[in-house]
């Protein structure tokens, strides 16, 4: 019998493969290996190696497939991929520390390398990616971009790739990343990167994009303590749609400017259809300061970069209990807010439309453009934010304002934005407690070395 003979002779020649008419099948190593956790991913290189172009790969149904080293299933051609068993990345982490492969942003690594030319990856009869991120978020202690710590999946010089119904539980890091690519579309797209312990689970973002242009994010629900979605230089055409975020930063631009040899250039991005839940932010822009600064409590130095990100719409967006929900930040990283008017990147014709919900204290929008770059066409339509106790008739504590805080500084013609307070510099990403009154006191009356101190421990606690 025809598939006798070839899954013996690629047992044989190659791991665990059934390969029939351009179709590669995968079991397990675990089945002829007394259950044991056998490294699957030789036989799946090998699998892509003989039906990677012009073929199929099939992970077999009610499989559990033990990857325990990296994967680089790069270069395929017109090939399908059906994601059917669980995929259940090893837990060595010194292994993979120091042998993720490099994605050159940011001197981030990825345990899997995956992309070609007109390709499917479809999750299937409830297949999955298991990232046994756990380990990781035990061992990170919080710690921001821990060098080494692997990006789940990285979408890398594709051209017209489908991903479709992936999920990704307990990511490493990242869950995924799209890069050097054209056409890439993600659709029924599932995260869900939560703790089970007292250690965050510290940049788990849902979807970045880097020099990729074409771009969709579809019906997608992601839970971190990251951003959900994640916008990085030169990303163009991008559209994400229908996409519901728990806890995080939601949807992002950035952070752009981190370079001053590579300029980030963000145009055409339209965010729509999207529910926020008790997410920190919600649609936000965020670009590095004008000068380089050594930043290690976020992993990594960066700023002076220059560029632009022009032409982006944030629309039909509902939140619930959102710390801060709208905001544009020049200097993301730096504590005390120094530097933060010498911005390189320009931002311009940014849009927020049909903006709805409630906020988790008096701040509906903090909106700071450097002095080198103020902002034109930066509008807001039906942006109706109330806090949480507003809504319930309750007051807000510990402050003398009352009503939604629009803070602006720098904005050349903001359309339709009651801004009522400037936007002080040093206004993080982190937002704890309300806008207690006129600007002028928040900063004056700041001790700046408590200040720093308690910036830098909720850094800690939620950023990157
Ligand atoms: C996988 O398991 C489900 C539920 O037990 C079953 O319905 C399905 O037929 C199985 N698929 C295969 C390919 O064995
Ligand atoms: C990945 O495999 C391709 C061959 O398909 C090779 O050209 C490339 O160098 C490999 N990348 C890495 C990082 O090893
Ligand atoms: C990457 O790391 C190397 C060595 O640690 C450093 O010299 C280089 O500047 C880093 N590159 C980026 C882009 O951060
Ligand atoms: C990819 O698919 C498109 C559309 O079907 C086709 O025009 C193109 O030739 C294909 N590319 C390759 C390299 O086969
Ligand atoms: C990127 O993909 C193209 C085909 O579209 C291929 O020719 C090229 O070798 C790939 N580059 C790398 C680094 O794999
Ligand atoms: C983009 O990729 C999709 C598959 O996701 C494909 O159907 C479509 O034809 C591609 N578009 C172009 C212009 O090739
Ligand atoms: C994410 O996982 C946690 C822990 O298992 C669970 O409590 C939560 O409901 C999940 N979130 C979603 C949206 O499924
Ligand atoms: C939005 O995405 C969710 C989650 O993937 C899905 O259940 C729902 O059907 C999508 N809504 C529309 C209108 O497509
Ligand atoms: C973005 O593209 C421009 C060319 O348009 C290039 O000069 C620059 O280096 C790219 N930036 C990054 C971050 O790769
Ligand atoms: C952005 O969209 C406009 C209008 O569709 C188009 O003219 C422009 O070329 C796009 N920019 C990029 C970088 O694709
Ligand atoms: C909301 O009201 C409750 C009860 O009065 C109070 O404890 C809490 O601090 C208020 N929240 C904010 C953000 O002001
Ligand atoms: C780590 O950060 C999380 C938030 O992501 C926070 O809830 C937790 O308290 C922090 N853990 C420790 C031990 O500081």
């Amino acid at each position: 019998m025809r598939l006798g003979l070839s899954l013996s002779l690629a047992a044989l020649a190659a791991g665990y493969v059934v390969n029939e008419d351009r179709t590669c099948t995968l079991y397990p190593e675990s089945l002829q290996n007394d259950g044991q956790p056998v490294d699957d991913a030789p036989s799946i290189q090998k699998a892509f190696e003989l039906c990677g172009t012009d073929g199929k790969v099939v992970f077999a149904a009610n499989h559990t497939f033990n990857v325990n080293s990296v994967m680089n299933t790069t270069n395929l051609l017109n090939c399908d991929v059906s994601l059917r068993g669980e995929l259940r990345f090893s837990t060595d982490i010194p292994y993979w520390l120091s042998h993720s492969y490099s994605v050159v942003f940011q001197n981030q690594s990825t345990a899997w390398l995956f992309g070609g030319t007109n390709v499917t990856f479809r999750g299937e009869e409830g297949g999955w990616y298991n990232g046994q991120g756990q380990a990781w978020y035990t061992q990170n202690r919080n710690q921001s971009n821990q060098p080494g710590r692997p990006i789940s999946i990285t979408f890398y010089n594709s051209t017209n790739l489908l991903v479709d119904g992936l999920t990704i539980i307990q990511p490493q890091f990242w869950a995924t990343f799209v890069w050097q690519s054209k056409n890439v579309s993600i659709t029924n797209f599932f995260v869900n990167a939560t703790s089970n312990d007292e250690w965050g689970t510290v940049n788990t973002d849902g979807y970045d994009s880097w020099n990729s242009d074409t771009l969709l994010v579809e019906n997608a629900v992601v839970t971190t303590s990251d951003d959900c979605i994640a916008v990085k230089g030169n990303t163009t055409n991008l559209l994400v749609r229908n996409v519901t975020c728990h806890w995080g930063f939601g949807m992002a631009i950035g952070s752009v400017g981190q370079y001053p040899t590579m300029p980030d250039y963000v145009e055409n991005v339209t965010f729509e259809d999207v529910k926020c839940y008790n997410c920190m932010e919600a649609a936000f822009i965020k670009t590095w300061q004008g000068v380089p600064e050594d930043d290690s409590s976020n992993g990594d130095g960066g700023g002076g970069g220059r560029g632009l990100i022009k032409n982006v719409v944030f629309r039909n967006f509902e939140l619930t209990n959102v710390a801060l929900p709208i905001q544009i930040s020049q200097c993301i990283y730096t504590e005390n807010g120094q530097n933060c008017n010498t911005s390189k990147m320009a931002i311009e014709d940014i849009t927020w439309s049909n903006i709805k919900g409630t906020s988790r204290y008096n701040i509906v929008a903090s909106l700071y453009c450097s002095d080198v770059h103020p902002c034109p066409g930066i509008k807001f339509e039906d942006v109706e934010i109330q806090s949480v106790n507003h809504t319930l008739g309750l007051p807000l504590s510990d402050t003398t304002l009352q009503n939604e805080v629009y803070q602006c500084t720098n904005l050349v013609d903001g359309s339709g934005i009651p801004c009522n307070r400037a936007a002080p510099s040093n206004y993080g990403q982190v937002v704890t407690s309300n806008v207690k009154d006129d600007a002028s006191s928040t900063e004056s009356s700041r001790d700046p070395i408590v200040e720093a101190k308690k910036k830098e421990q909720e850094k800690l606690a939620y950023m990157h």
